[in-house]
């Protein structure tokens, strides 16, 4: 039988990548986590290019470098369940999460040639294991035939919240609620609205919101939803 798949959907702060770790370990499959790939490779290009590069020569930056498989030495693994990447071999942590990354993402998320080598590497996984994906366009792209697909959303001012209180328990400086939620509501805009790979609720995707129910909610929808099928 093929492995199976499931989608997990929607916008920054929704909560997937929590919800989408505990389900992976409650169903003993591994959670692939897209934005952290996409997040690596950004990270790559800054440590390539230096961070004043331009968009264009983070575009030009793919198709100048030997094929490798994941491109720029850049090496993506799972231990004990968790998605870990290496540039270099050096396994790079929290580093692929400060905001001068996030603020740099669009330069490779908005790129067709980046996209794909993502797809690509997903789909091979998926094609050896049972997977839960987190990402944008994870229901509508990269696994559109799976019947397990969901979405989660939730209020600007709650995902606010949620990325200062993670950001501070991973002890990195936090930006005051409001200018988070500028943040935000500007990724939003910018994953709406992406020519591919858009974030967009997947036709047949289960919708969840999360502003007022706590993860273990969600964890317990999503299970209930899946009546043992997965
Ligand atoms: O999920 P996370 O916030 O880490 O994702 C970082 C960024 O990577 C997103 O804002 C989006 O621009 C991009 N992304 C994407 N497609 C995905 C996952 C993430 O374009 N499947």
């Amino acid at each position: 039988a093929k492995p199976r798949i499931l989608s997990l959907d929607g916008p920054a702060g929704s909560g997937k990548s929590t919800v989408a770790g505990i389900i992976a370990r409650r169903l003993g499959c591994l959670h692939a986590d897209s934005g952290a790939i996409y997040r690596s490779l950004t990270y790559a290009c800054m440590q390539l290019l230096g961070e004043q590069a331009s968009p264009e020569e983070f575009g030009r930056v793919f198709l100048e470098q030997t094929p490798d498989p994941h491109g720029f030495a850049l090496r993506v693994d799972y231990d004990n369940g968790k998605q870990l990447h290496y540039l270099n071999e050096e396994e790079l942590g929290l580093k692929i999460r400060t905001p001068s990354v996030t603020a740099r993402i669009r330069y490779i998320a908005d790129h067709a040639q980046y996209r794909n080598r993502v797809n690509e590497l997903l789909r091979e996984l998926g094609a050896k294991t049972a997977l839960i994906v987190d990402g944008r366009d994870i229901g509508t792209v990269v696994f559109p035939d799976t019947p397990f697909k969901f979405y989660l959303d939730a209020a600007v001012r709650t995902r606010a919240e949620r990325r200062r209180k993670e950001l501070i328990e991973s002890g990195m400086e936090a930006p005051s609620l409001e200018e988070l939620e500028k943040q935000i509501a500007d990724r939003d805009e910018q994953d709406r609205n992406r020519k591919i790979g858009a974030l967009q609720i997947p036709p047949g995707a289960i919708l969840i919101d999360t502003s007022n129910i706590d993860r273990d909610m969600v964890v317990s929808g999503i299970l209930a939803h899946l009546q043992e099928q997965f």
